[in-house]
């Protein structure tokens, strides 16, 4: 897993108030809870004393209590009541967990994935998704690792084959380039496809104005979009579960329709296309061995597989 990074975790929609959020996420067992000031926390899901799961327990007040023996956590992950001791005595200081910062934000959870308390950055959210659009969004389980999830939404290779009847219904099995261009750590990707009439594929540096293209976009370490229009976008963030699995976060964002039901009428009926598409990925993408991607690994990548090159030659220069 990449540090320094915040990732996404969650929707934050999951995390009610007065209710525990246990999961597993970066392969830590986590749990959630919105304090009175409605702010997320998030600690260890393993109490100090005999190992409960403390998301079987309740909120209480900003705290979270442990179901066994009452033991009560404040949200840096100290005990601050053993209730068999009574209120007087004193808590020695190795009676905690871990804390991790989190923080709500775009209608999701992110959690700074850092030894670095001090120097944390903004959240890496698109810029452009964050005024003037509405969203409907669903999420589901893949048992692969986070970095194959990912690596699908940039191979622009596979879609006359894995969407032949939906997206890649018009056979351009042609892949000119990608061109892939960097801004930091936002990769931001050109499309340009066409149907085999016997040319050789240009090279990216042959595409003149590609900036006119369809294009994608990649954040690392875990968001991406597929910018439709400009009024149009299909996100995705990847929640890494552990090594062999990962909670997909997909929504459709749009801004040309403003009327209260009717734009919720459409955020939610596109998804169901949006889902039909995923699970035409997923079938395939689960088949894929190793489950998980490295930057050096017996794969024999092509042309039109240069996002998913510099995505793995990233995720290396960050490690
Ligand atoms: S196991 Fe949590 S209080 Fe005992
Ligand atoms: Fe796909």
């Amino acid at each position: 897993m990449i540090k320094n990074q915040w990732y996404l975790v969650l929707d934050a929609k999951e995390v009610k108030k007065n209710k525990l959020v246990g999961v597993t996420r970066l392969s830590e067992k986590l749990v959630f809870w919105r304090d009175e000031n409605n702010e997320v926390n998030c600690i260890f899901d393993k109490c100090c004393h005999r190992g409960a799961s403390l998301s079987a327990g309740k909120v209480v007040g900003n705290h979270v209590q442990c179901p066994f023996h009452g033991f009560l956590y404040d949200s840096k992950g100290r005990v601050i009541n053993i209730p068999a001791n009574g209120k007087q005595t004193l808590i020695p200081e190795n009676f905690k967990v871990n804390s991790y910062i989190v923080k709500e934000a775009y209608g999701f959870i992110w959690l700074w994935y850092s030894e670095d308390k001090d120097n944390i950055p903004e959240i890496p959210f698109f810029e452009d998704l964050k005024n003037g659009f509405t969203y409907g969004g669903f999420s589901e389980s893949w048992p692969v690792h986070y970095t194959r999830a990912i690596e699908n939404q940039l191979d622009v290779v596979h879609l006359p084959f894995v969407h032949k009847t939906t997206i890649g219904a018009d056979n351009r099995t042609l892949v000119n380039g990608p061109v892939v261009k960097w801004k930091d750590n936002l990769m931001t990707f050109y499309v340009n496809n066409d149907r085999d009439n016997g040319a050789i594929p240009l090279k990216p540096d042959e595409i003149k104005d590609y900036e006119k293209l369809f294009s994608l976009q990649f954040q690392m370490p875990n968001i991406w979009q597929n910018r439709i229009s400009d009024q149009v976008r299909i996100f995705a963030g990847f929640a890494p579960i552990d090594d062999g699995n990962t909670r997909i976060y997909l929504r459709f964002y749009q801004s040309f329709m403003k009327v209260p039901i009717l734009k919720e009428l459409i955020n939610s009926s596109s998804n169901i296309f949006n889902r039909i598409i995923l699970h035409q990925d997923r079938k395939v993408v689960l088949t894929q061995l190793p489950i998980k991607s490295e930057f050096k690994i017996n794969e024999n990548l092509i042309q039109g597989d240069l996002p998913i090159i510099e995505f793995r030659k990233k995720r290396d220069q960050l490690r």
